[in-house]
């Protein structure tokens, strides 16, 4: 594709515009299981079969075949070429473009942002140097109370708001920033359009700065008991909260393939100062599911180390759900009630929390430890419904081995004979399978179209099913590491029959060689206009395969198995004698 802006920045515009909130301001989606479906609106049709994937980020229609990423998308409904459609999402996520190419409305609002960004390090610089000074003391105390060292405070850029009402005010505007510039900063209030007044006074400031290190806002703590306990600067052109992760820009360069998330910024100081720098916090909010992207981005395990209280247990089961969500791997860290980390690193010391660390707990394990404190199981009445949930858990392990090893050990704790677990779960199992069944019957009817509409000329049904097992192992070469790395000495990209599945394979064995998790947008990126639609309508498919490592090994049977068939056919078709022979000979040794 003929692109006009580095692959970066292209990325950049891809994981700014989120799919589902792109498309729907076009067309009216409903969940429906993993996906959203809604109208086409590229073709007239009364039952949606436009279907929507968060995950996958990408769109497909079952009825006209389109497909592709938010970009393809926005390229085909505004019928705009590549560069406008990365303008126009550009600029609907308030992102600045590489400067020369650009005029008018751009140039404007990235002169907006550059001014904020300066006099928001203007700002920080105050703060940090009325910490300093004589007034600053009793910020310093407060800090050297909560065993903050003079390191670390300049580490975070840490600051102190004056206990007045307008002296970043006065500051700023003998720098020549004029009131309409400040304000738009949100570091000052207006009173009423009458006067205007400092937002942050008489606190201890925290610069939240981002990844590429520009300070996008402050976050400001009282020194005593008085309340709003924190105040945030609000959102501004270069601040948005719901993708801001706090300590990120330090945090990314922690070698650790592990990062902690905790609830707020002193934990995340605090164990930085303790030499834990792979640590964030998500701003106070719950966790959203930008911030668990960038998240993932950074680690393949996260670590989530909130208040071990009921809002705690609550968040940290959302946060777990929103991570597991976007493809990170989630650990629960539980510390003694009413303890947060820094309080624990501050009273038992940084080797506690480091054993603490390691022996954080799974999900499954996080989820026992919980419906254990829920069930009183001396009573029988709640012991049946503790191994009626617990079941439920268990029903989605899928290492075998690994279930095993849960209902043995719940068993043993509970007095349960395990072979009643197992019942339970068998029966959920069940009914669970028979969803998925039913999904993968549609898949397969999915997948027909696309294959009988991709090949109208060799539509035979031998042919179709090749394509079919090509583009369902292809799907799991995608989406599963683990199958990968198990199948792959025994097909190889040029292997597969199809021209563009060859093609869609070597990616996949690149990426997955160099060790890159797999994000399928930027798959279909590397494909022409014309070959979009059928490159996502293979990555856009959910296989939900009870076993992909079994599933692989038989899809590579029959494409074996078929790819033969097509040969001899060919070969007879031809007329081929010799090349007959062999092929024969061959499929029988088989
Ligand atoms: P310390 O009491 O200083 O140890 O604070 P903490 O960092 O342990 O904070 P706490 O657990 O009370 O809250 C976690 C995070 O939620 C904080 O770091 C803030 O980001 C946010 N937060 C807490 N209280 C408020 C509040 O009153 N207003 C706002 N906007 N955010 C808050
Ligand atoms: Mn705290």
């Amino acid at each position: 594709m003929a692109q006009f802006y580095p692959e970066e920045i292209i990325q950049e515009v891809r994981a700014n515009n989120d799919i589902v909130e792109i498309i729907s301001d076009y067309v009216k989606l409903k969940r429906s299981g993993n996906t959203l479906k809604g109208l086409c609106p590229f073709h007239r049709e009364k039952t949606p079969s436009f279907s929507v994937s968060p995950d996958k980020q990408l769109f497909h229609c079952f009825g006209c075949g389109v497909g592709g990423t938010v970009i393809n998308f926005i390229m085909m409904i505004e019928n705009l070429d590549f560069v406008e459609a990365i303008k126009f999402l550009a600029e609907r996520a308030r992102m600045t473009l590489p400067e020369g190419d650009f005029h008018g409305d751009h140039t404007k609002r990235y002169k907006q942002k550059q001014l904020i960004l300066k006099i928001n390090v203007e700002a920080a610089k105050f703060y940090y140097k009325n910490l300093l000074s004589h007034e600053g003391e009793i910020a310093r105390k407060y800090l050297a109370k909560r065993r903050i060292k003079r390191k670390t405070i300049t580490n975070f850029g840490l600051g102190y708001a004056l206990n007045s009402w307008d002296s970043l005010l006065q500051y700023l505007l003998s720098k020549g920033y004029t009131i309409e510039e400040i304000l738009s900063t949100g570091l000052i209030i207006n009173n009423k359009g009458k006067s205007h007044y400092d937002r942050f006074r008489n606190r201890i400031i925290f610069p939240i700065i981002d990844l590429r290190g520009n300070v996008v806002g402050f976050g400001g703590r009282v020194l005593d008991d008085s309340l709003p306990k924190y105040l945030n600067s609000p959102e501004t052109i270069v601040f948005n909260k719901s993708n801001t992760v706090y300590g990120m820009n330090f945090a990314k360069n922690a070698i650790n393939n592990e990062l902690i998330i905790v609830e707020g910024y002193m934990d995340v100081i605090s164990l930085h100062q303790n030499g834990i720098i792979n640590t964030v916090a998500s701003l106070g909010t719950a966790l959203t599911e930008e911030q668990a992207k960038i998240i993932k981005k950074y680690c393949q395990k996260a670590i989530i180390a909130y208040d071990a209280d009921t809002a705690g247990q609550a968040a940290t089961i959302r946060g777990m759900d929103i991570l597991s969500k976007v493809g990170c791997k989630v650990n629960v860290l539980t510390l003694p009630e009413g303890k947060d980390p820094d309080e624990f690193i501050r009273i038992r010391g940084v080797e506690r929390f480091q054993k603490t660390l390691k022996e954080s707990k799974n999900l499954v394990e996080y989820k026992i430890e919980l419906l254990k404190q829920k069930y009183d199981i001396d009573d029988i009445q709640q012991k049946v419904e503790f191994i009626n949930e617990m079941a439920e858990i268990f029903a989605k392990i899928e290492n075998s081995i690994e279930c095993d090893a849960y209902v043995q050990k719940i068993a043993e704790e509970t007095n349960i004979n395990a072979q009643a677990i197992f019942a339970e779960m068998k029966k959920i199992k069940y009914r669970n399978n028979r969803k998925n069944n039913k999904s993968l019957e549609k898949i397969n009817k999915n997948v027909n179209f696309v294959a009988g509409q991709t090949n109208a000329n060799t539509n035979s049904k031998a042919n179709i099913r090749l394509l079919n097992a090509e583009k369902m192992l292809i799907n799991v070469l995608c989406y599963d590491k683990y199958v990968f790395n198990k199948v792959k000495e025994l097909i190889q990209p040029s292997d597969f029959y199809n021209a563009l599945h060859q093609k869609v394979a070597s990616i996949i064995y690149h990426l997955r060689e160099q060790g890159e998790t797999i994000d399928p947008t930027e798959i279909v990126s590397k494909f022409e206009n014309g070959e979009v639609s059928i490159v996502t309508s293979i990555l856009h498919l959910d296989t939900n395969f009870e076993d992909n490592l079994k599933a692989a090994y038989e899809l590579i049977d029959s494409i074996n198995k078929e790819k033969n068939i097509q040969k001899i056919k060919s070969s007879l078709e031809e007329g081929n004698v010799e090349k007959l022979n062999t092929l024969l000979i061959e499929y029988k040794r088989k």
